[in-house]
């Protein structure tokens, strides 16, 4: 797998919190590979917010799962990941973006829920 390193710059009250997504594109027949963000963030964020902010602000191709309830309700949001607040490193979990909070300065990996499903990145079938 590839790694390829987005840096913005460090906002003077923000911490840089890393962001590792494995981005996949089953049609165009590439493995797919894990992709590395470094997001400054001077307060909490759900796991949604910091996609859109990679989205908005590093990588629009970035594909995930935007518009939807936002409340923890419809459940397409659902991605696996693990969240890992310096030494302490859980297993992926799957869980819903925008109920999971995610705090400046922590290390955090994303991935589908079903590789099987994938259409593109984050985002697959039901
Ligand atoms: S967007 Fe609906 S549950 Fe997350």
């Amino acid at each position: 797998m590839s790694r390829i390193l987005h840096k913005q710059p460090r906002s003077p009250e923000g911490s840089l919190t890393s962001v590792h997504i494995l981005r996949s594109d089953p049609l165009s027949g590439k493995s797919p590979a894990l992709q590395t963000y470094q997001v400054a963030l001077s307060e909490a964020v759900t796991a949604l917010e910091l996609l859109r902010i990679i989205y908005e602000q590093i990588d629009p191709t970035l594909a995930f799962r935007n518009q939807e309830c936002n409340q923890g309700i419809c459940g397409v949001c659902r991605i696996k990941m693990t969240i890992d607040a310096g030494s302490q490193q859980a297993d992926a979990r799957a869980g819903k973006a925008c109920r999971s909070i995610i705090q400046p300065g922590t290390t955090v990996s994303m991935q589908p829920v079903d590789m099987n499903k994938v259409i593109r990145d984050l985002v697959s079938l039901f």
